[in-house]
């Protein structure tokens, strides 16, 4: 064992992690594009970005030149008080790719507090307005990240079941399906005609935790109407869906309808380092004016506006600008959709989405989709041994990698899910 491993064991607590049973973890000693470089020699695709973060590949030159010239002018100043022009030029470039209503942007440093903003934000409008509303509609299944407002709107389950007296009460609907759509829009409404909702949260068009599973922009649409309709605030929280991921800048560009608040993070800075942001109307932003301080949103983190991350997201920014990018982004949807073609009908194979970016392969277990199924590890495992960082979520493996990554990579990718297909086949043959 490396001196690395050894002392990882003794000092580090990774996260997600049964630290008593996991398996040793990899020393990566490069990255660059798409591959990560092992200390013992190995190579791997990084099939999903690092934790979906790193849009444009690793070791991204343009970026990384960004964040050495300013360092060399400002590595971190305080934001509240204090400003700077990378903060203020984020923010001007977000305001013009975001639709017209979307025009405050508050810092956060990822995804989680970017949520917990956005909830504080729609809790404390409607406290300023002097109309307490407390109750906030989410879709089962959904994952909005591990503080504790986020996990209190999202799925509840083995993930949170310690912390979960501790959250405030949160509706819930089905995840829509063509069966249910109806019926849960019905569901919706009658919950909004209370008058208690303060906001609806969701991951536009397609949850990430839960499996990348998709739902129509149509049901979308219909909810966000509804909840306008009745005054309920809407949160859409992009963290994982924006940047490409979806095809479009934004999954909302897929949508007629635009949100009250969004949050950003994940590949803002292409994944290089954290950042958060929390988007909102300025009809909110307004209802936090006044004479009385306590009006104010009172929150703020000690790297809120960070300089380094501010140039890296502007960075990442210049790189969307370039049609280089997008003719990725469209190359990698085009191969995922002639190969999900191929396996649709595979018997191993319960169901495949592909979604700008992202492939999913839902397997076919009989227990459902269940993030500690077996398949899970026995996945995992698979595509390390091949070369592939592919991290399953249950039984659904899936890719949503850098967009430098080649056609080569691709189909060394797909040459992979076929022999674990088969492999399940003649197991289930056996
Ligand atoms: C939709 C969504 N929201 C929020 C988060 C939390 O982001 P972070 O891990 O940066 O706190 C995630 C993370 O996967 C996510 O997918």
């Amino acid at each position: 064992m490396s001196e690395i491993i050894q002392k990882d064991k003794q000092y580090v607590w990774h996260p997600f992690t049964q630290m008593q049973t996991a398996s040793d973890a990899i020393e990566i000693i490069k990255a660059k594009d798409a591959v990560l470089f092992a200390a013992d020699r190995k190579e791997y695709i990084d099939c999903n970005s690092s934790w979906w973060v790193n849009v444009h590949g690793h070791g991204n030159e343009h970026i990384a030149n960004a964040i050495s010239e300013q360092f060399k002018k400002i590595d971190h100043v305080i934001f509240a008080g204090f400003t700077h022009a990378k903060a203020v030029e984020l923010a001007e470039r977000i305001v013009h790719i975001l639709p017209e209503p979307l025009q405050k942007v508050f810092f956060t440093d990822n995804g989680s507090t970017a949520v917990e903003v956005a909830l504080k934000m729609v809790v404390q409008y409607w406290h300023n307005l002097d109309e307490p509303k407390r109750r906030i509609l989410a879709l089962d299944g959904a994952y909005h990240g591990d503080t504790f407002g986020a996990m209190a709107v999202g799925q509840r389950g083995y993930f949170n079941a310690p912390f979960e007296p501790f959250f405030f009460d949160v509706d819930f609907l089905d995840f829509p399906t063509a069966e249910n759509e109806q019926e849960q829009l019905a569901y919706a409404e009658k919950l909004f005609q209370t008058n208690e909702f303060a906001a609806v949260i969701v991951e536009p068009l397609i949850q990430g935790s839960s499996g990348m599973r998709t739902y129509s922009s149509s049901f979308l649409d219909s909810l966000v109407n509804l909840a306008k309709k009745h005054k309920v605030l809407v949160i859409f929280d992009e963290v994982m869906t924006a940047w490409g991921r979806t095809g479009k800048l934004f999954a909302m560009n897929h949508c007629t309808v635009i949100p009250d608040i969004v949050c950003l993070s994940k590949g803002l800075t292409g994944g290089v380092l954290p950042l958060g942001l929390t988007v909102a109307t300025n009809e909110i932003y307004n209802a936090f004016l006044s004479v009385d301080k306590s009006k104010a949103l009172l929150h703020g983190h000690s790297f809120t506006g960070n300089a380094l991350s501010c140039a890296a997201a502007c960075a990442s920014l210049d790189i969307f600008e370039k049609d280089s990018t997008w003719k990725n982004i469209k190359r990698i949807e085009d191969v995922n959709l002639a190969y999900q073609a191929s396996i649709q009908n595979h018997n191993a194979v319960y169901e495949t989405r592909v979604l700008g970016t992202i492939l999913a392969i839902e397997l076919e277990t009989g227990e459902g989709n269940t993030y500690f199924s077996d398949i899970r590890d026995k996945a995992y495992n698979f595509f390390l041994e091949q070369g592939l960082l592919i991290r399953p979520l249950g039984n659904v493996i899936f890719i949503n990698p850098p967009y430098c990554i080649s056609n080569e990579q691709l189909a060394s990718i797909y040459k992979a899910f076929d022999s674990f297909l088969l492999n399940i086949q003649k197991e289930k043959a056996i």
